[in-house]
């Protein structure tokens, strides 16, 4: 099946999606400087467009940065006093994305901050960082359950925040899994439906990047 499901991807990517050059050059330096294909497929990153868009997001979360790929998407959303701010753990990845977000011309709006996510999340809790609108979670998924609750603490009413890759070809439904991704999605997932802050629900997904999913979450008063 999975030909199929990048065939429909590439059909509405064909006509749902401009040519960008921005995006097809930060996608082709993120493999020649050996990334890990991982990225969000176009039609994933137009949904995060299009998420924050609809949330009037002007200041962005995101726990994961890779190439930034996503992050020029989400980029494309906000308005020019907007921010992004964009943890990653990996300096060789870091600093391809602070080149891919300066060739994609929104430098100005986004700050990659290197170091391990969690980390840099209690440093921005303590030192009392505006909240964002828009969260996007996508860094090591065993810490899924850690990087939803600082980011329900960088959080205001009416936040959205999604989390990628929370099915794993359907892993998610083994309550005896011993993989530790696994685990941190199910332990997050558990203590959000005790969570009254939250109201949530998760879409499986297929697609150019096979079969996964996101959640979705918004944040109440
Ligand atoms: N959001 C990107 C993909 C992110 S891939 C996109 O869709 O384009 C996951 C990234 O999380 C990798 O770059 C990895 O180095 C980073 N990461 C893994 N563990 C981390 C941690 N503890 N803190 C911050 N970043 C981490
Ligand atoms: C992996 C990470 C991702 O963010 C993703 O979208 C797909 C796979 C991974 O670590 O395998
Ligand atoms: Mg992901």
């Amino acid at each position: 099946m999975t030909s199929t499901w990048a065939d429909v991807d590439d059909f509405f990517t064909t006509h749902l999606l401009p040519a960008d050059d921005a995006l097809s050059s930060a996608m082709a330096t993120s493999v020649a400087e050996g990334l890990p294909p991982i990225s969000v497929t176009p039609p994933q990153g137009k949904l995060l467009q299009l998420l924050a868009q609809m949330v009037g997001a002007k200041r962005i979360l995101e726990i994961g940065t890779l190439g930034a790929y996503s992050t020029i998407w989400m980029a494309r959303a906000i308005p020019r006093d907007g921010r992004i701010v964009t943890l990653e753990i990996d300096a060789h990845h870091a600093d391809v994305a602070r080149r891919n977000l300066e060739r994609a011309g929104v430098s100005d709006r986004v700050e990659v901050r290197l170091g391990d996510a969690a980390q840099s999340l209690a440093a921005m809790r303590a030192s009392g960082e505006t909240p964002f609108d828009f969260v996007f979670i996508d860094a090591d998924k065993k810490s899924s359950d850690v990087y939803f609750y600082e980011a329900l603490a960088l959080s205001h009413p009416g936040t959205a925040i999604v989390v990628d890759n929370v099915v794993r070809d359907g892993k998610v439904a083994d309550a005896q899994s011993d993989d530790p991704d696994i685990q941190g999605i199910r332990r997050m997932t558990e203590r959000l439906a005790k969570e009254k802050r939250v109201t949530a629900t998760a879409i499986q997904t297929v697609g150019g990047k096979s079969y996964d999913g996101f959640l979705l979450a918004i944040v109440g008063a």
